[in-house]
């Protein structure tokens, strides 16, 4: 056993040390090979397991590519890669380095302060430096993603969650049929009934050449962009974000009050997507008023923001109990569940990494170790892949993945728990 685990441990180090590419991590080599936001930070987070040097510069260069107002972009292009589609050409926002013109799930605050809290010494003047950045990060995403009163996404990749089932009411509103031709390169990595189907394809690009087509400009993508949905998953990340930025802050002598409010103005807007159908919070399109009503990751978030009320678990766990391994991105009882393909079912590392945080915090210390144990024994059985079919475990998605690498040694690695990770 303690054998094994040291395997598995010495393999999650060397996907983390194969995948830089000097100062960033990719998520696999092929399928993403250029540095992701929300994998890099976990992949720090990975790192400080066993080099926090390198911890914080994966953070240090994502923010080298914070835009001037503040957003820190979902993908930065460092070297050209003709493997991947849609590249810096496609999403022609100038910037240099060049990267996207969306974000990704601002998850980076919440590692950071794990990764400071392991070495504080060692920290300090790295977590001192990327404060204010951070702390732009967040004003953009309170001024330009949060004016309905939680967060909102303007692209099913700024989730992070790319073809989950919450999109479906806003994309069905896209028109994606004036895209012309284009050669994707996803599925010439990974089969393709893992992958988004051609027709959200077609509304992913239609959604993008909209942003091209106005500079990039927030205001317009608020107002007339194809696709505006207020996203439980971003909200719960966002109001923890916030909560842990401040405490970064206080613990350097700022004045946190502005992060503080943040946080408070998203609390006071969760009522806004709690959907009492489906007895949980719901993605909900910001342009017609329509809830996804599908139960997935997003509501299993909700324990980031804080404890959630008895009969919320229960649904919560009523949900989870339909599968063996880990929680599931879409309720196996809705009827387009597909346990394979990307987020429309399957189960991923790396969310439940974010849910146990939750539980632990929010004093369900039980339910956390269920989790724990059913994604490592997912990762020990399969690999470390990009996500896993929840209802017999097979490992799905790219292989050798950073981000599950990552939280195998921060938090599902039963070495992990021994140093205290979660
Ligand atoms: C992709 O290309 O599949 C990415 O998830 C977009 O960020």
């Amino acid at each position: 056993m303690t054998e094994d685990v040291d395997r598995l441990d010495a393999q999650a180090r060397e996907i983390l040390n194969r995948n830089d590419r000097g100062g960033y991590t990719i998520p696999t080599a092929g399928l993403y090979p250029y540095q992701w936001n929300w994998d890099s930070a976990f992949a720090a987070w990975g790192f400080s397991t066993f080099d926090i040097d390198r911890a914080w510069t994966e953070i240090e260069t994502l923010f080298k590519a914070q835009w001037p107002d503040g957003m820190v972009p979902h993908i930065v292009f460092w070297q050209d890669d003709p493997g991947y589609f849609p590249g810096p050409d496609i999403w022609g926002t100038g910037t240099d380095p060049a990267s996207s013109g969306i974000s990704q799930p601002p998850v980076a605050a919440i590692l950071a302060r794990r990764i400071w809290e392991a070495d504080p010494d060692a920290g300090r003047d790295r977590i001192a430096a990327l404060y204010p950045r951070l702390v732009d990060w967040h004003r953009w995403w309170h001024r330009h993603r949060c004016t309905s009163g939680v967060a909102a996404i303007t692209h099913p990749w700024e989730s992070g969650r790319d073809n989950c089932p919450d999109w479906d009411p806003g994309m069905a509103g896209v028109d994606g049929s004036g895209v012309g031709p284009y050669t994707r390169r996803d599925t010439g990595h990974v089969d393709a009934s893992m992958r988004p189907r051609k027709e959200d394809y077609d509304r992913y690009l239609a959604i993008l050449n909209f942003g091209r087509g106005c500079g990039w400009d927030q205001e317009t993508i608020i107002a007339d962009g194809p696709f505006l949905m207020a996203d439980p998953f971003i909200t719960f990340i966002l109001i923890r974000a916030h909560r842990d930025l401040a405490a970064i802050g206080k613990a350097l002598g700022h004045d946190t009050a502005e992060l503080e409010a943040w946080a408070d103005a998203l609390v006071a807007g969760l009522p806004t997507i709690w959907n009492e159908a489906l007895g949980c919070h719901d993605a909900r399109d910001l342009r017609s008023g329509r809830f996804a009503g599908v139960l997935g990751s997003g509501a299993f978030l909700a324990w980031l923001a804080g404890p959630v009320a008895p009969e919320v678990e229960a649904r919560l766990v009523e949900v989870w109990d339909r599968v063996p391994h880990g929680v599931p991105s879409a309720d196996p009882a809705y009827a387009g569940f597909e346990p394979r393909r990307y987020w429309r079912g399957p189960m991923w590392p790396v969310v439940n990494s974010l849910i146990a945080m939750g539980l632990t915090d929010a004093g369900r210390a039980d339910l956390a170790e269920r989790l724990r144990a059913e994604t490592a024994g997912a990762i020990t059985r399969g690999g470390f892949n990009e996500y896993f079919d929840p209802v017999d475990g097979t490992p799905c998605g790219g292989k050798d993945f950073s981000w599950t690498a990552a939280i195998w040694l921060t938090w599902a690695s039963p070495s992990a728990g021994a140093k205290g990770a979660t």
